[in-house]
C-alpha cells in the first residue's frame, strides 16, 4: 500500500476509531475506503488521493476537530494542517456536493479557502460516499439520500443540501459506473 493512503489510515483511525463512532462512522468510512481501493485500476493517475481521500474525508466530525461545526471544511483544515497535498485537502473539502451545503450553513467563504478540482477523482470519491450507507452497507444514491431524509428530518440543512447538489452527484456516479464498465472493474 501507498505511504500515503497507508498515513491517510492512519490519520482516520486516530479520529474515528472512537467508541462514539464505532457503530456507523467508523464503518462507514471503512468501507468507503475500501471501495476506493476496488476503483483503483480505473483511477490512474488518481488512484492514491482518491484512497487517500476516501480514509479521510469524515475526520472533520471528529469533536477535537469541530471548529465551523461543517465537517468537510473542519477535517480540509486539519489536514492542511498536518501538511497534506492541497489536492487531498480540496478533495475532503468539496465531497459529495459540500458547496451547497457550506452554502445554506453561510460558510461558503471558509470552503473556498480550499481548490475544488472536478474530475474523475473527485468523481470517485463522491460515488464511494454517496454509493456507502452510514454503517458501511452498498447502496443506491436514491437509498441514500431517502436514509439521510430520514435521519435528519426532511426540514434539515444536510438532506436539503444533498438534494440540491443530487444531479452533480448523480453525474459523478453515472461517471464512475460508466468508466468502470470501460475498465472491466467490478463495482
Ligand atoms: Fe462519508
Amino acid at each position: 500500500m501507498d505511504d500515503l493512503v497507508a498515513w491517510a489510515g492512519t490519520v482516520a483511525r486516530r479520529y474515528l476509531a472512537t467508541p462514539e463512532f464505532a457503530e456507523r462512522r467508523w464503518q462507514h468510512v471503512q468501507a468507503v475506503a475500501a471501495k476506493a481501493v476496488r476503483l483503483r485500476s480505473g483511477l490512474n493517475g488518481y488512484a492514491d488521493l482518491v484512497c487517500a481521500a476516501a480514509w479521510l474525508h469524515d475526520i472533520g466530525y471528529a469533536p477535537q476537530l469541530r471548529d465551523t461545526g461543517f465537517h468537510p471544511i473542519d477535517g480540509a483544515r486539519e489536514l492542511r494542517r498536518l501538511g497534506a497535498d492541497e489536492t487531498l485537502c480540496g478533495l475532503v473539502a468539496h465531497h459529495s456536493g459540500a458547496r451547497h451545503e457550506a452554502r445554506l450553513r453561510g460558510l461558503a467563504t471558509e470552503l473556498d479557502e480550499f481548490r475544488d478540482e472536478p474530475g474523475p477523482g473527485r468523481d470517485a470519491l463522491w460515488y464511494c460516499d454517496m454509493t456507502t450507507g452510514p454503517a458501511g452497507a452498498t447502496v443506491s444514491f436514491a437509498e441514500r439520500l431517502v436514509e439521510i431524509r430520514h435521519r435528519y428530518g426532511i426540514d434539515h440543512t444536510v438532506p436539503q443540501a444533498i438534494a440540491a447538489a443530487s444531479p452533480e452527484i448523480q453525474a459523478a456516479i453515472t461517471a464512475v459506473e460508466h468508466c468502470a464498465a470501460e475498465a472491466g472493474v467490478c463495482l
